[in-house]
């Protein structure tokens, strides 16, 4: 199937490198497609070379919708490369596996969409996992550095509509950790606060790969797990705790 994006060469000095230029054209032409893509149906996208994100794992760049549409981010998973096929599908599937649990579990208004693909991006030709999502803006805010410094409340209060995702958001949470479920509230800006083009906050979780249950943390028993693990736990305790004042405020 092509879908048809056209990826235009960028003037500015390159970054992204010619390879994955031509490997995103290919991709969404003919790659393994874990799903299809329709999000990129539509022609007129131009990849930037800026990256504008980094997060544990991936690399982020802008695609960026020249016709008015929506943009997309594309995200590299430099930090996992793989020699084989096999084993990239492997990993992407079982990322993928993750993400539907997730999104089944909080739904599509607080988990956007995403597709996932595996391409080669380097003249090594080792292979990447790529994820691409729409584009929530440059001027995201992360939900923890609001609430640390003690600006979360504030705005909430003054947004009704924010609020009631913000209460809805972390009982969700809540029910999962009394199951012993976790998701990666650690990463920095991974849960946010968008503003969607009616100019209304929403609360979005932008990195849904990661699902772990507390049996998993403990029997890993590594320092740096567990350092995971308590730093996770003590995040779900202050997203408990703003959901108690907000609630007690009401
Ligand atoms: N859809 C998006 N819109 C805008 N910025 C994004 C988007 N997705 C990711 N980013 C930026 O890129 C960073 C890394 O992305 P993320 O998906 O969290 O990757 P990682 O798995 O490596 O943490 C985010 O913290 C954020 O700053
Ligand atoms: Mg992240």
């Amino acid at each position: 199937m092509n879908y048809m994006v056209e990826i235009i060469p960028d003037q500015s000095k390159s970054t992204i490198g010619e390879q994955l230029r031509k490997s995103l054209s290919k991709i969404i032409g003919e790659g393994i497609e874990l799903d299809k893509l329709p999000l990129l149906e539509k022609k007129g996208y131009r990849i930037h070379e800026k990256i504008i994100g980094r997060g544990g794992e991936n690399k982020v760049y802008l695609l960026e919708n020249t016709q008015k549409k929506k943009s997309l981010v594309i995200k590299i998973s430099v930090m996992s490369m793989f020699d084989n096929s096999d084993d990239a599908f492997y990993k992407a599937k079982r990322l993928r596996e993750k993400f539907e649990l997730i999104k089944k579990h909080w739904g599509e208004y607080f988990i956007p969409d995403e597709r996932m693909f595996i391409s080669k991006i380097n003249k090594r030709g080792r292979l990447a996992i790529i994820t691409v999502q729409e584009f929530f803006g440059d001027d995201i805010k992360d939900i923890f550095k609001e609430i640390l410094n003690g600006t979360f409340q504030k705005i909430v209060s003054k947004d009704q509509l924010l609020k009631k995702d913000f209460l809805l958001f972390v009982e969700k949470l809540l029910e999962w950790k009394d199951l012993g479920l976790f998701i990666d509230l650690y990463g920095s800006k991974n849960l946010i606060i968008i503003r969607d083009k009616n100019n209304r906050s929403k609360i979005k979780f932008i990195d849904s790969h990661f699902l772990l249950s507390s049996d998993d943390f403990l029997s890993l028993n590594s320092e740096a797990n567990s350092l995971l693990y308590h730093s996770i736990l003590s995040r779900v305790g202050l997203l408990e705790k703003m959901y108690n004042k907000i609630r007690e405020n009401n």
